[in-house]
């Protein structure tokens, strides 16, 4: 699979590369590339953004330095790009990244992330130019950057190969295997700790029965609000 990330700033993305389970993604042969518009860019001074039409604070990604800077990285019109691939603006307002959205985009062959910055894009390019808009939630980043990988990293985790034999993306939060809920509560030694126990099952060497309370707890949690859990 090959994920690109068009970005004004391409280095912002190394740490992730950098990573084990992306690394190992890497060297089975899937690629992630950071990409830089601004050197395609026909305006002077590497200028790639403007003042908003109406006014109003900050500035705008201009949509003639955003078809420059997708021509000269892969030499088609952009439009004809989002009818050969994927092409997916981070946004505030996009559909909220979850599990059944990861699980449609690990299928497809190529990805092109596009990070907003500053106001974000002129809508023309949202409108002409790509396929998707992809939120992580009603909040706003200060750029696309985080988002991009925040949807990279939970694709790379269901690459087969990317993670190690420890671990595994199958029977995760959210999956399939679980119905959809969250995934079971985890302990590992000590088996008490200031008299707080592991739930006596999960010593107990009962697969089945493992099984079983593993399951209702994941149903449990699904059906639990979230954010109760916050309160003390
Ligand atoms: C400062 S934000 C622009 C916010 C925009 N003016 C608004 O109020 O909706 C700059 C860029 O960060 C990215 N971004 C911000 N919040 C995001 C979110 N919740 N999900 C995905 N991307 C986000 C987008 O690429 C956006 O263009």
């Amino acid at each position: 699979m090959q994920l690109d990330v068009v970005t004004l700033f391409p280095d912002s993305i190394d740490w992730f590369k950098g990573q084990r389970h992306v690394r190992n993604a890497l060297e089975a042969g899937h690629e992630v590339r950071a990409l830089d518009p601004r050197p395609h860019t026909p305006l002077t001074g590497r200028q790639v953004d403007d003042t908003p039409f109406g006014g109003g604070a900050g500035m705008v990604l201009r949509i003639d330095a955003m078809e420059a800077g997708l021509r000269g990285l892969y030499g088609v019109d952009p439009v004809e790009l989002a009818q050969q691939r994927r092409v997916v603006a981070l946004v505030p307002n996009g559909r909220v990244l979850d599990d059944v959205l990861v699980d449609e985009l690990v299928q497809e062959p190529a990805i092109t992330l596009l990070c907003g910055r500053y106001e974000g894009f002129d809508e023309r390019i949202l409108d002409h130019f790509v396929t998707d808009r992809i939120s992580l939630g009603k909040y706003v980043l200060a750029g696309g950057e985080l988002a991009a990988m925040v949807v990279m990293d939970a694709i790379v985790r269901k690459l087969p190969g990317a993670l190690g034999h420890d671990e595994s993306a199958a029977e995760e939060s959210f999956s399939s295997e679980l119905d959809g809920d969250p995934e079971y509560p985890h302990y590992t030694r000590p088996a008490e700790w200031r008299g707080w126990d592991v739930p006596p099952v999960l010593l107990s060497g009962n697969h089945a029965a493992i099984a079983k309370w593993r399951r209702e707890q994941s149903r449990l949690r699904g059906q639990a609000d979230p954010g109760a859990r916050l309160e003390r």
